[in-house]
């Protein structure tokens, strides 16, 4: 798991082999889908598709790297449950700039990629425009001087996130991509503190 820290918000990035079965395939294609914008993903009207248990090998790769995200990169011990999943569908169409509401963490899964797809997330401003807002003479890109980051999507591509973290999607090409949210769950804080919290 690579991760990029842009501004403070981890990304990260997972590559693995993977291919849908005909049966994986067949579910997916064959759900209803909307597109609220002319050259706008598609997107499942179904937001809970990973409770099928048809895509649960999808289900559980996807959880397994966000509790690795979780644990490894948070270092939080809290646990997660799933709250929303969905797929879209790309063919030369974009998704504009979005955050993912009543969410914790998110993951895009590739689970096809053909031509030139990318996704970008965007702080709004780079740590050092944070400092002071100058327009900075940059010699390489990297995490502390760029206020978006951009990756090539590549099927098998796992990528995690915080959800508050904006993001797009400009594809030069055909993908589908399972998307899922995730939010804390369980018990926080002290009685004896007033902070006591059950969620
Ligand atoms: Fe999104």
């Amino acid at each position: 798991m690579d991760t990029i820290i842009l501004n403070g918000s981890p990304i990260s990035i997972v590559k693995i082999d993977f291919v849908l079965t005909e049966e994986e395939k067949k579910i997916i294609l064959n759900l209803n889908y909307e597109k609220k914008k002319e050259n706008a993903s598609f997107v499942s009207q179904d937001s809970c598709l990973l409770k099928r248990k048809e895509l649960v090998r999808i289900e559980e790769i996807m959880s397994y790297w966000v509790n690795e995200y979780k644990d490894k990169i948070l270092q939080i011990k809290n646990k997660l449950r799933i709250v929303q999943s969905w797929s879209t569908l790309n063919n030369n169409s974009n998704h504009h700039f979005h955050a993912h509401r009543n969410s914790f963490i998110s993951c895009s899964f590739y689970l096809e990629n053909e031509g030139k797809n990318k996704i970008i997330f965007s702080k709004g401003r780079s740590a050092i425009e944070e400092c002071h807002f100058l327009d900075y003479d940059i010699k390489e890109h990297n995490a502390f001087n760029s206020e978006n980051w951009t990756f090539d999507i590549t099927q098998g591509m796992i990528i995690v996130f915080l959800s508050n973290l904006n993001h797009e999607s400009i594809n030069e090409g055909k993908k589908i991509m399972m998307g899922s949210n995730y939010f804390i769950t369980g018990k926080f804080g002290k009685h004896e503190r007033y902070t006591y919290l059950e969620i």
